[in-house]
């Protein structure tokens, strides 16, 4: 694999090539005259490098902020932008495959420079490395004479992450600078990034991908993989994954490995993704039916021993109650506000079993009520 970028620009290109293959052989599977190739070495990448989209038209489900981008490819009004939304959407692979479509693989390392959380991102870099790139000019042509932007792009991965500092500090020199480069910011929380910085930018919100879109893209893996996946299966994957397509695609590498070469069930999905079964969550609430504080903490203690998150319960539970017809409105209300305040006291370090049992003791108040 050609090692000749910069630093950033080769753990980039090492990504994005290495995303080709599954396997990919450490040494030309070549005989040279006089000289023997050593054997060749099979190096396994993660399935989400593998299937990162390698186009700008691969990316599912980002039909609009897709279509404006392509516009700003093809024109030669490219703004400042800046992608937001939650994980595993595809912000960064639509930005990488947007340089590699505007560049190409030999201008790439040249005109684009990638800084991640990874790198240390206060004052500092922006004024030594940001602001010294910003400021080297760029030609309108490719070595090959082939067109191509005129500036430069720097990408500002995860940029929620900066300092309020350094991004102020970014404000001058998106303006100055506006001839040469354009920036690409990326994040999770808007509302991480100062009001000046998104007002200088175009703004693109990624949504989390929609089941049927992860379902078939999951199904895709499966038939290249050779993985064998019951239908039940992908789906309870599918829902555990909220719209995030790196965590369907992680964790469906993870149950294909459980069992190699034999049929991926619902509980394998159940043992590698920590969701609880159904019927675990029925037998929770069946429980709350009959006032008895006994038989419920020895049915809670019994499921907290099974391994199962309490996090997780508590979200199951409250999807599992949402849809219950038979609970009015005034009870889910009580519930879901006790739910919450578990859920805070959870994150806060609070005991598993005291929590869950605070919130199912409310939950058999309100049916024992009637
Ligand atoms: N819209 C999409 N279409 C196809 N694949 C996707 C899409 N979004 C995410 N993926 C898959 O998920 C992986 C992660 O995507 P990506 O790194 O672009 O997410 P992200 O939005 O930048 O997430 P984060 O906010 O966590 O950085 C990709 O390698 C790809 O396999
Ligand atoms: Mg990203």
């Amino acid at each position: 694999m050609s090692n000749k970028q910069g630093k950033k620009s080769t753990s980039l290109a090492t990504k994005t090539s290495t995303s080709t293959l599954s396997t990919v052989p450490a040494t030309k599977d070549l005989f040279v005259i006089g000289k023997r190739e050593k054997p060749k070495i099979e190096r396994p990448v993660p399935w989400v490098e593998k299937y990162r989209p390698k186009k700008v038209s691969d990316i599912a489900y980002q039909d609009e902020v897709i279509a404006v981008l392509n516009k700003c490819i093809s024109g030669s009004d490219f703004p400042n932008l800046l992608f937001y939304g939650p994980p595993g959407t595809g912000k960064t692979s639509t930005i990488l495959a947007a340089a590699h479509e505007m560049f190409g693989s030999d201008l790439y390392r040249d005109r684009v420079m990638e800084l991640n959380a990874s790198d240390e991102r206060g004052i500092s870099v922006v004024r030594e490395k940001v602001i010294k790139f910003a400021q080297l000019s760029a030609a309108a042509k490719r070595p090959d004479g082939q067109p191509c932007p005129h500036f430069k792009l720097i990408i500002l991965d995860e940029c929620d992450s900066m300092t309020k500092a350094a991004q102020a500090a970014l404000r001058r020199t998106m303006e100055r600078e506006s001839k040469t480069t354009r920036f690409c910011l990326i994040c999770n929380y808007i509302s991480r990034i100062i009001e000046p910085i998104t007002s200088r930018c175009a703004k693109f919100r990624f949504k989390p991908l929609h089941t049927d879109i992860i379902e078939q893209r999951l199904q895709t893996i499966c038939a290249e993989e050779n993985v064998n996946c019951e239908k039940d299966a992908i789906v309870e994957l599918v829902k555990c994954t909220d719209g995030d397509m790196r965590k369907a695609v992680t964790f469906l590498q993870s149950v294909a490995r459980v069992r190699p070469n034999e049929t991926v069930t619902l509980a394998d999905v159940h043992e590698i993704t920590g969701i609880i079964p159904e019927t675990v969550i029925d037998q929770l609430v069946q429980v709350c039916h009959t006032p008895s504080y006994e038989k419920l903490a020895t049915t809670v203690k019994n499921v907290l021993c099974e391994g199962y998150a309490a996090h997780q319960l508590i979200m199951q539970l409250h999807d599992y109650l949402l849809e219950q017809m038979s609970i009015s409105n005034e009870e889910k209300a009580v519930i879901f506000d006790k739910i919450a305040m578990v859920d805070g006291c959870l994150l806060d370090g609070a005991d598993e079993y005291l929590q869950i049992m605070d919130l199912l003791c409310t939950v058999m108040q309100q049916f024992c009520r009637s």
